[in-house]
């Protein structure tokens, strides 16, 4: 089983923007926690992270026939953008989001996300773990479904 794990805009800069929402680990220990939680399920991974939304859009068209799953962070593009939704759609690979704040508790302008509807599940407030659950959830699913 393969999964993409795409993380959108300013997830690079995790650790040093604004520590007191999104914790003080750095993106590469992000990836490595991702790396460990799909090494210890048996499930291959390839991680993306890109601050431009066509390069996004790109990366899920890409894993058109060559992923099983695809975990993503949308990061501002969540609430913005319909090309990544489309993207999804139009792969048709399960996918699950993830956000590491809880969205619902902020401003108003993040509490819609565009990208849920091509998402079997999502994971909110959770930090890093929510992306250990969105690998399991996904995993979960892609057997059942088998
Ligand atoms: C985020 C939440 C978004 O609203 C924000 O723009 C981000 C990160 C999160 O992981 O909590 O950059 O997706």
């Amino acid at each position: 089983m393969k999964f993409l794990v795409i993380n959108g805009p300013n997830i690079n800069m995790l650790g040093i923007r604004e520590k007191g929402i999104y914790g003080k680990e750095s993106y590469e220990e992000l990836c490595g926690f991702i790396t460990r939680v799909c090494l210890e399920n048996g499930i291959e991974v390839e991680l993306f992270q890109s601050n431009h939304e066509g390069a996004i859009v790109d990366a899920i068209q890409a894993a058109y026939g060559r992923a099983d799953g695809i975990v993503i962070n949308p990061a501002a593009y969540t609430h913005t953008s319909v090309a990544i939704l489309d993207a999804l759609k139009a792969v048709s690979i399960p996918a699950a989001e993830v956000h590491l704040s809880n969205i619902h508790e902020r401003e108003e302008f993040r509490r819609h996300s565009f990208v849920s509807p091509a998402c079997i599940a999502s994971f909110i407030g959770l930090g890093f773990e929510g992306y250990r659950q969105a690998i399991l959830k996904l995993k979960e699913h892609i057997e059942k479904n088998q």
